[in-house]
């Protein structure tokens, strides 16, 4: 080619090929995710592209110790992936593919928050805080499921506002064991309880056109050797227990994702099992969204495609390379990423970022710590009021506030679940902004970090009207709490105790215990001292003043518990299989409780424990009455219809949450002494005002899963329907009777234990 031919050459190359004209039409030629049908998106894309999009953008180099090899392998810190993203801070991003229009989705954590980085580089202007919230067990501690809405949907906001896609939340797994350091991230011991609210919830951060992700899929109750640990479980307590919450949050919320969990069940990672992630959550529940793995969880990317777990995260580039492969060498049909890809894009059209959303960075935080506020005061749970010390007599001024929590208050637990707030409002800063006079001699000994000494508490109970005693415990991520320094009180902590109380008791003065924690801890022996017991979990960053608004009754507590408090430890069914075996780095835990995990176990096996599941005081009374079961089969579906009506007998407004236990009938497989099969929680109730309230129990509600039969049976019998104000504070209760058994379901048989156990057996 001559000189001039080649110069002609590239001129027509840069006017045709180059130009806009020219990249438009190439662009039409692509179908655009949006605009295509997904069908006809998936058609277009190389092996390669469909790859990159079903494994996340994480750029961490393959870790040295592959998972699954060693039984003590947890992530290093590298598998996080690092790189750059459209929201600093957030947990991860999917690929995106331009010419096809794919965007990349951001995730983000998690349960209390949406948690980013506050500050960015080069920004010295804004800030991109959000609000903690409550953390999980508190939303719950609640009952509110409209309150809890209402919370999804401010919290939904700043997902929306800060430009994430889906909010890595909420965290559903089953208090099985107090010594779970992620229990606080988690509702309840009760499935009911977490899938109710885990739907609330949902329903909530979903109205804003975002996505959440329900976590984690399943039977991940602890956290030591949290990556290869092994929970080996029947069938009939993964499903009636640990499958539960998720399988009432998919069919009354549809979360667009589900995060499969890191564990093992029965011996098989939980997101490389087609029984769960296809069988259960597609087929039998009908989930229409798509789900990812944990950061880093499971080992064979193949066979996670294969089981239907659709996204890889948070990514790194020897997955794809080895998912790439595995097509080409046929051990793995590219029609399986198709049907994966499917999942993702169907749940993508709906993203914010796919519509282009234009977010502020600038939700509205005052507005939304006012919910927060509200949610903190309705989730804490008044365990102990001996005389009425509560709520605190107006005439007190001067306050004796002891314990550092008064001052470094706990707003929520640490890992994923912890959020980059603006501010924390201490028990301190809650209690002098309501105009109390704290001891500040107090203050500067604990800012200082000196010891509490006899004289100190002697001279504090002079020149003070109450002590407030705020006794804090911090837990997350990694790791499981010890019992000795968690669990427990320490002897230092329990000597203070005591001398506080004489010193304030010699003097006729009350000492106040507010539980500023994330878990159940030991109660026995201290908790005596005490004249009154708020339990404030870690309330979020309104932590002060909702505390303080309940201990002076500017807010009558309502919240009750929704997990049990043992008399010890040892009471707790788990405790001698937690967290398994063997107990250093462990390969399977038993679930040999079975179903009787919480109040299951303590109703059947007459274990009294310390404050019961459902449990909590109110500063006025309430009375509940008017039972009504009506009973209905309509085209054969039957439905129990329960009402019952709530009157507030006492002086103060307040609110009551009504419970439904049922005692079933025992068949050919025992039941617990009773379960939890509804519940309601009252309007603000004016002294001498009632409110009725209607619950609607279906077969499946009664139905027990039958293993051998793969069925939910209610079987034929008498039910006894209690409604409470607590599980062993029944009101009122009566039967109805089934006459003949209804099969309410048949789904399929799952993997079994692949160790032998006997589970626990009880009958009535
Ligand atoms: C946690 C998840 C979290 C993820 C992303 C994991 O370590 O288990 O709950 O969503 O990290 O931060």
């Amino acid at each position: 080619m001559n000189f001039s031919k080649k110069y002609t050459a590239k001129l027509l190359f840069s006017i045709f090929v180059l130009s806009p004209v020219w990249l438009q039409a190439q662009e039409k030629k692509a179908p655009q995710l949006g605009k295509a049908t997904v069908k006809e998106v998936i058609d277009a894309m190389t092996l390669e592209e469909k790859v990159k999009v079903l494994v996340g953008t994480g750029k961490a180099p393959k870790p040295k110790t592959p998972p699954g090899v060693s039984s003590g392998w947890v992530p290093e810190p590298t598998m996080i992936g690092h790189t750059e993203k459209k929201v600093p801070g957030a947990a991860g991003n999917s690929c995106e593919i331009d010419c096809l229009g794919i965007p990349s989705l951001t995730f983000a954590d998690g349960p209390a928050g949406v948690r980013i980085s506050p500050k960015r580089k080069g920004d010295t202007i804004n800030t991109y805080y959000a609000t903690a919230w409550p953390v999980g067990t508190m939303l719950a501690s609640t009952w509110n499921t409209e309150l809890v809405e209402e919370v999804g949907r401010a919290f939904g906001d700043e997902v929306k506002e800060y430009g994430v896609d889906v909010l890595l939340s909420p965290g559903v797994n089953i208090h099985r064991n107090p010594r779970n350091g992620r229990n606080f991230e988690y509702y309840s011991e009760d499935p009911l309880v977490a899938g109710k609210i885990a739907a609330a919830f949902i329903n909530g951060i979903q109205f804003n056109e975002v996505g959440t992700s329900i976590k984690h899929f399943v039977a991940n109750n602890q956290e030591t050797n949290r990556n290869y640990v092994s929970s080996t479980i029947s069938e009939r307590a993964l499903r009636e227990i640990y499958l539960k919450p998720f399988e009432i949050a998919v069919k009354e919320a549809q979360p667009w994702t589900v995060m499969s969990s890191y564990n093992r069940v029965n011996g098989k990672y939980t997101a490389q099992s087609t029984d769960l992630l296809t069988t259960v959550l597609r087929d039998e529940w009908g989930f229409k969204g798509f789900v990812i793995t944990d950061w880093g969880g499971g080992y064979n990317w193949v066979e996670e495609m294969q089981a239907g777990n659709d996204m890889i995260m948070p990514g790194r580039p020897d997955q794809i390379e080895t998912l790439i492969n595995a097509v080409k060498h046929d051990s793995l049909k590219e029609s399986v990423l198709d049907r994966n890809l499917e999942h993702i894009f169907n749940v993508m059209l709906k993203t914010p970022t796919l519509k282009k959303y234009e977010y502020s960075d600038k939700p509205d935080l005052k507005a939304h710590a006012k919910i927060a506020y509200n949610a903190a005061t309705e989730g804490m749970v008044l365990l102990k009021n001996e005389n009425a010390a509560l709520p605190v007599n107006k005439s007190i001024k001067n306050v004796a506030a002891f314990g550092w929590g008064t001052y470094n208050t706990l707003t929520g637990g640490t890992g994923s679940g912890e959020v980059n707030k603006a501010y924390v409002n201490s028990v301190y800063k809650g209690l002098t902004d309501a105009g109390f006079k704290a001891d500040e001699s107090l203050r500067a000994l604990y800012e200082s970090k000196q010891p509490l000494k006899g004289a100190i508490i002697d001279a504090a109970a002079i020149e003070n009207d109450i002590a407030i005693i705020t006794i804090a415990r911090i837990s997350g991520e990694g790791y499981d709490r010890s019992i000795e320094d968690n669990y427990m009180l320490t002897d230092d902590e329990k000597d203070e105790i005591k001398q506080i109380a004489d010193a304030f008791h010699a003097k006729g003065k009350k000492v106040i215990a507010v539980l500023n924690i994330g878990g159940v801890i030991d109660m026995q022996g201290w908790q005596n001292f005490a004249d009154a017991i708020l339990l404030a979990w870690q309330p979020g960053q309104e932590a002060g003043n909702s505390i303080t608004d309940v201990l002076t009754g500017k807010v009558n507590p309502s919240g009750k518990l929704v997990t049990t408090f043992p008399v010890k430890y040892s009471d707790v069914p788990s405790a001698e299989n937690f967290p398994g075996q063997p107990a250093e780095r462990p390969e399977f835990v038993l679930y040999e409780e079975g179903v009787y995990v919480g109040y299951r176990y303590y109703d059947s096996f007459n274990i009294k424990p310390m404050y019961e599941f459902g449990y909590g005081l109110s500063y006025t009374n309430f009375d509940i009455s008017g039972l009504k079961i009506s009973k209905k089969e309509v085209n054969g579906n039957l439905t129990v219809t329960v009402t019952a009506t709530v009157k507030n007998t006492g002086n103060v407004a307040g609110k009551e949450v009504a419970q439904i236990y049922i005692s079933a009938p025992d068949s050919t497989i025992d039941k617990p002494e009773q379960e939890l099969k509804a519940f309601g929680k009252t309007r603000l109730l004016k002294p001498g005002e009632s409110e009725q309230l209607t619950f609607v129990i279906t077969a499946k509600d009664l139905a027990s899963y039958h293993t051998d039969s793969s069925e939910w049976i209610a079987d034929a019998g008498d039910y006894t329907v209690k409604v409470g104000t607590s599980s062993r504070n029944i009101k009122i209760k009566n039967t109805f009777t089934l006459s003949k058994p209804i099969v309410a379901e048949k789904d399929h048989p799952l993997r079994k234990p692949d160790v032998k156990f006997t589970e626990l057996k009880h009958s009535k």
